[in-house]
């Protein structure tokens, strides 16, 4: 029965790939956080904050040390500068700033476009705020897009750009040229743009991040989210934010005040701790995330799986059709319950999930995990995949 318009995002394919995993004790690569805590310092200054009675709730756009944390580091990354009194916004993660700018600037009659694979929260607040969603492929294997694809979605209805730069599923960094082009549109058309940047750290040589707020002329169409979430590797604590010009920040805290209204005081203090480390920090989880990137990326070579080392993000999308040619949605399944090691099928990230599995090959693995939980995976793959094989194609 058709319940209500939430109905289609019931099932979401995280859980279900993870209770899989569970059930058949298989190594879960599906799952997008890391199985390692951040900083001990953060968990120090949150502590303290709880103890030192930051126990109520805080200012609706948060903290306002934080906010000129996060302001400085902005100028410090980017050259950007953004006034932390009306143009920085504390929201309870990446998430809630995305749904916030959406239902916040867009309604009926309004198109958006997102770039295909996207995160799946995005769909979600683009129905809830009634406007239509259209969408640009990221192609195979490179995950480039035409320019003229993008050309043929705007019309005079076009309120918002969705760009999540690096990119998850496909850990595509969007390139210069291909921002500048992105960027043009947007000033031609006379559109906004929200960039899910949470990746932004998670980059690895020689691919740059550069946010398209940068871009002169930008800055004043464009609404730049991240998250503390991956950077410091404390996805459970949700507090991400927003850079935007005051006319659009004004606009998305509205539906923050009304929904969530603040972010948990005593974890926001927690975070003005993690913008104090020092740069080393930054320089060191690069380091980590390339060894964890380079193991998971040889084992996948080797158990057949055609693969490109992703630019930025955690996560490896390998085409899997040498091993199995059937739809990505039933390889995971199969992955998971005969192998023992889960992932998610990349059609999952698809407006229609169900069509895009007829054609793709393709899962994402993460390597938000510790070396010793990918080596767990690689004694799996080694253990079971041959003879996986061997039953499926007798069977
Ligand atoms: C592209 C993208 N945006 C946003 C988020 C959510 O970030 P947060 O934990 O800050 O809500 C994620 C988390 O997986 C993500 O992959």
């Amino acid at each position: 029965m058709q319940t209500s318009r939430w109905q289609k995002f019931e099932t979401s394919i995280f859980s279900k790939m993870s209770q899989l995993a569970q059930t058949h004790q298989a190594v879960n690569l599906a799952q997008g956080f890391p199985d390692f805590d951040g900083p001990q310092a953060i968990k120090d200054a949150a502590i303290q904050a709880i103890r030192g009675d930051k126990n109520q709730y805080a200012p609706a756009y948060g903290v306002l040390e934080l906010r000129k944390a996060l302001a400085e580091r902005q100028k410090d990354s980017y050259s950007l500068d953004y006034n932390p009194q009306d143009e920085v916004t504390v929201f309870s993660g990446a998430t809630e700033a995305i749904f916030c700018t959406i239902v916040g600037l867009c309604q009926a009659g309004d198109e958006i476009i997102s770039f295909e694979p996207f995160y799946d929260s995005y769909p979600a607040a683009a129905m809830l705020s009634g406007a239509v969603m259209k969408t640009v492929a990221l192609k195979a294997p490179n995950w480039t897009f035409d320019i003229e694809d993008l050309k043929a979605q705007i019309t005079p209805k076009t309120k918002l750009l969705l760009l999540n730069t690096p990119n998850n599923p496909t850990g595509k960094v969007f390139s210069r040229k291909e921002l500048l082009a992105i960027a043009q549109l947007a000033k031609d058309h006379n559109f906004f743009v929200m960039t899910d940047e949470v990746y932004e750290e998670l980059i690895y040589s020689p691919a740059r991040h550069m946010p398209i707020a940068t871009v002169p002329g930008m800055k004043d169409r464009t609404i730049l989210v991240s998250s503390t979430s991956k950077t410091f590797s404390m996805t459970g604590w949700k507090i991400g934010y927003a850079f935007a010009p005051a006319f659009l920040t004004k606009a998305i805290r509205i539906p923050h005040q009304y929904t969530v209204f603040c972010s948990a005081t005593p974890l926001q203090y927690g975070m003005i701790a993690a913008l104090k480390l020092s740069y080393d920090y930054y320089h060191v989880l690069r380091e980590e995330y390339s060894e964890r990137r380079a193991a998971l990326f040889k084992l996948l070579v080797e158990m057949g799986f055609e693969c490109h080392l992703p630019e930025g993000t955690y996560f490896i999308v390998a085409n899997h059709k040498n091993l199995l040619d059937i739809p990505d949605t039933e390889f995971a399944v199969w992955l998971t319950k005969v192998v023992g090691v889960a992932c998610i099928p990349v059609s999952s990230f698809y407006a229609d999930p169900e069509v895009a599995a007829k054609t793709s090959r393709y899962v994402r693995f993460g390597f938000c995990k510790d070396i010793a939980t990918i080596e767990a995976a690689g004694a799996k793959f080694r253990a079971n995949l041959k003879n996986g094989l061997n039953s499926y194609h007798h069977e």
